[in-house]
């Protein structure tokens, strides 16, 4: 079943989540990119390409990608025109790691990386750390947030002369557009923080200042923290009443994830823990969603869309196993095979014969 945003179709209502990859230097694409997404294209509807960082400042690792110099522009052409040739349409997710940011990759031990030794200055709602072992940020000044705001949309316009199509704004996780609406990071007083209406207003200008620039054939996804899974933490009524004034600002999608703001997390997971997030928000803010979160079973995804709790499916580490994952999901649906690439059609034709089948001389 396609799915159309705007001006956007896409084929199926299947996505790539945003994962990063901690492979890029100085935050510029490569082959490694190249082949990863490449091959993800296959079958889904939207590859979303990973967090990637408006500035070298707004980087979770120095090896984030980036998207703040039209050197980067080639790079990303080659990458967007190889996954729409397959058939997906191809969307990046912009970011700005907040307090989170100046930390080495996962397998290199996630530890802080101070100035000294190629770090850079970690900045935030508040002094406030994320947790011991993070450093304390610096609050942003009503100077930075103007540039935090012009960073997003310099990131937004060379998206669309990236060929991308599809623009997410990473809004959780932690992360800083998350940290400002999140009352368990944000202790300003200024018109930045206290209440619902200024925690979310970072968000708010970020979205109206991007739309400016943002073609309006293209569609526009804010990913959400619907829940911060802590008392006194964001809820799930905040986020429902933030929809309907993104909504209003021309946002298209939710993509419902959850948690990031805080250690320890009072988090439960089981398949689909997020999807009734995607469910209330769509219900109540009359707002297309997305879910995503431990959706691996094809029976799971199917009914998750047939029984309309979202608008789409976003998977994640299950299409890091299996970048084929969505064929097969789609072949075992019905047997819609008109996303198999040619290539790879008798493996799949294979699947509904008998192993001993003659098979023909190459
Ligand atoms: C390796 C890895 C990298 C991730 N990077 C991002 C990211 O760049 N941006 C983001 O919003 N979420 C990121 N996530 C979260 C995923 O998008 C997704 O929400 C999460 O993995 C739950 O979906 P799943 O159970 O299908 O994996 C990442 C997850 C993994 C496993």
């Amino acid at each position: 079943m396609s799915l159309r945003l705007r001006g956007v179709e896409l084929r199926n209502r299947i996505g790539l989540a945003p994962m990063s990859l901690y492979r890029a230097i100085d935050g510029m694409p490569n082959d490694w990119h190249f082949v990863h997404y490449g091959a993800r294209s296959h079958g889904t509807g939207l590859v979303m390409v990973e967090a990637t960082a408006i500035s070298p400042d707004g980087r979770v690792t120095p090896h984030d990608l980036g998207l703040w110099h039209e050197n980067f522009l080639p790079a990303y052409r080659r990458l967007t025109s190889f996954i729409e040739d397959q058939g997906a349409v191809p969307g990046i997710q912009l970011c700005h790691g907040g307090r989170k940011g100046s930390r080495s990759r996962p397998w290199d031990g996630d530890i802080w990386i101070p100035e000294e030794l190629g770090g850079w200055q970690v900045y935030g709602p508040s002094s406030l750390r994320f947790a011991p072992g993070y450093p304390h940020p610096q609050p942003l000044t009503h100077d930075g947030i103007e540039s935090i705001k012009s960073q997003f949309v310099t990131s937004a316009h060379l998206a669309k002369l990236a060929g991308f199509k599809v623009l997410e704004l990473h809004a959780a996780h932690g992360r800083l557009l998350h940290s400002f609406y999140s009352p368990i990071a944000n202790q300003r007083t200024d018109r930045y923080g206290g209440s619902f209406e200024n925690r979310i207003r970072l968000l708010i200008e970020v979205v109206q200042d991007v739309r400016t620039v943002w073609p309006e054939e293209y569609p526009l996804v804010v990913r959400l923290s619907c829940v911060d899974w802590v008392e006194g933490g964001w809820s799930l009524d905040d986020s429902v009443r933030l929809a309907l004034v993104l909504r209003n600002l021309g946002v298209d999608v939710i993509d419902c994830s959850s948690g990031g703001i805080i250690r320890p997390l009072q988090k439960v997971t089981a398949p689909g823990y997020q999807v009734s997030f995607a469910r209330e928000i769509r219900n109540h803010a009359g707002i297309k969603t997305a879910a995503v979160g431990l959706i691996q079973a094809i029976a799971l995804l199917q009914h998750v869309v047939s029984s309309e709790s979202a608008d789409m499916v976003f998977l994640g580490r299950k299409m890091l196993i299996n970048p084929q994952f969505a064929l097969e999901a789609l072949a075992v649906d019905s047997g819609v095979s008109d996303f198999i690439p040619q290539s790879y059609q008798r493996a799949y034709a294979s699947l509904k014969t008998s192993p001993n089948e003659f098979i023909p001389e190459l």
